[in-house]
């Protein structure tokens, strides 16, 4: 059986013990997460299997749906023998009968990779479309609590520049026909049913739109920038950037969106959307590659720039991101603690570690 990484096991520690408080209602109910075996929402399920050992008599029973279609079975496998979680394979595009009562749902399910969501478009449309119309519809029967809805900053597009940094307000600059739009425009599709079902049913659902989220559990072979230097740096293999570097992002530790996102599903901000992100340092692709590489120290690996043989690598890439941060703010009184030096340090950290670097393509 495998284990998670010191790294993640210390992620999931400060969590919990900083959120018990406003996490105590999980205890002694059910907590649905589609997309479970995936990078961000297995710290869901680590974070509530921590406090069910370390702090709760009644403990939260942990349901995780996941068809495994880009996650990992490897990132659950540490919980299958607990009492308080069941693995359910199921394409949550399908509806998702249940036999117990769920009070609490996080639906985060999708196909996030570019490099994974171009190569199944209609996977991609389907699981965001019709798997968030299950998880209302669920939502709805159930009587859930609250429904979290992981959404992307990809719905903005390629925002112009009077909008950068992005705020929640923005429309967004798509392209309804390009090689992203199976995910961007599905994933705006899947809002839009989120707001129409929390205004005929006054569904309990929360948005989120993470901004470039990083940290250890990321799959090597993801296809999104940090796991491809990440996999350069483990392996001592040349850096390489099919771009000419120069688009900015800003890049933001995992623990830092896990806060932020429990702090929104446990709230009472139904109907309401927020950008999730570091907003501390916008950095080019090609100054992350250096921080990588200092991180590594030497011997130097090389950085070196390439033209993909896929022809739509490129194609309707966002020239920047950058989130405006306020709402989260202001309502959360929330701020991002991990700087990105860190954050890679502690992603590079626990790709090496023994479990998480034993073969590329497993979590670390
Ligand atoms: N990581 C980021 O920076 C980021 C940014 C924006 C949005 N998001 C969103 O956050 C969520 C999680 O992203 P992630 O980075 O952890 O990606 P991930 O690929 O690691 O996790 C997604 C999980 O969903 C599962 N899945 C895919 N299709 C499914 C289906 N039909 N039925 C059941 N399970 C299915 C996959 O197997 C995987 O385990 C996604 O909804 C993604 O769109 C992530």
């Amino acid at each position: 059986m495998s284990r998670i990484t010191g790294v993640i096991q210390e992620d999931v520690q400060a969590i919990g013990e900083e959120l018990e408080p406003i996490l105590r209602p999980l205890s002694g109910a059910t907590l649905l997460v589609t997309g479970g075996s995936g990078f961000l929402c297995s710290y869901f399920l680590d974070t509530v299997a921590y406090l069910n050992d370390h702090a709760w008599a009644r403990p939260c029973r942990i349901l995780c749906a996941d068809n495994l279609k880009s996650g990992s079975s490897q990132r659950t496998e540490h919980l299958a023998c607990r009492k308080d979680f069941r693995f359910i394979e199921h394409d949550v595009s399908r509806m998702l009968d249940l036999d117990e009562p769920v009070e609490w749902i996080i639906h985060g399910a999708s196909i996030a990779s570019p490099l994974i969501y171009r190569r199944y478009p209609l996977e991609t449309i389907d699981v965001n479309v019709n798997g968030t119309r299950n998880m209302l519809d669920l939502a709805v029967k159930q009587r859930a609590r609250s429904l979290l809805y992981l959404s992307t900053s990809e719905i903005y597009g390629n925002p112009d520049s009077a909008h950068i940094p992005t705020a929640e307000g923005y429309w967004g600059n798509v392209s309804c026909t390009g090689p992203r739009a199976c995910y961007d425009e599905s994933k705006r599709l899947a809002e839009t049913l989120c707001l129409t079902y929390f205004r005929l049913f006054k569904t309990p659902v929360k948005i989120v739109r993470p901004f470039n989220v990083y940290g250890p559990g990321l799959k090597l072979d993801d296809g999104r920038i940090i796991p491809d230097l990440m996999r350069a740096a483990v392996s001592r293999q040349p850096i390489i950037l099919y771009s000419d570097g120069k688009p900015t992002r800003t890049f933001c530790y995992v623990s830092d969106a896990i806060r932020a996102m429990w702090s929104i599903m446990m709230s009472d901000q139904n109907g309401a959307i927020f950008n999730i992100g570091n907003d501390q340092e916008e950095v080019t692709i090609h100054q992350v590659a250096e921080r990588v590489r200092k991180i590594l120290g030497p011997p130097w690996v090389e950085i070196q720039q390439r033209v993909n043989q896929d022809t739509q690598y490129l194609s309707d890439n966002p020239q920047r991101r950058c989130p405006d941060l306020t709402r989260l703010r202001t309502r959360f009184q929330w701020e991002p603690k991990v700087p990105l030096t860190d954050g890679l340090a502690r992603t590079l950290q626990s790709f090496t570690q023994k479990c998480g670097a034993r073969e590329a393509g497993s979590r670390g």
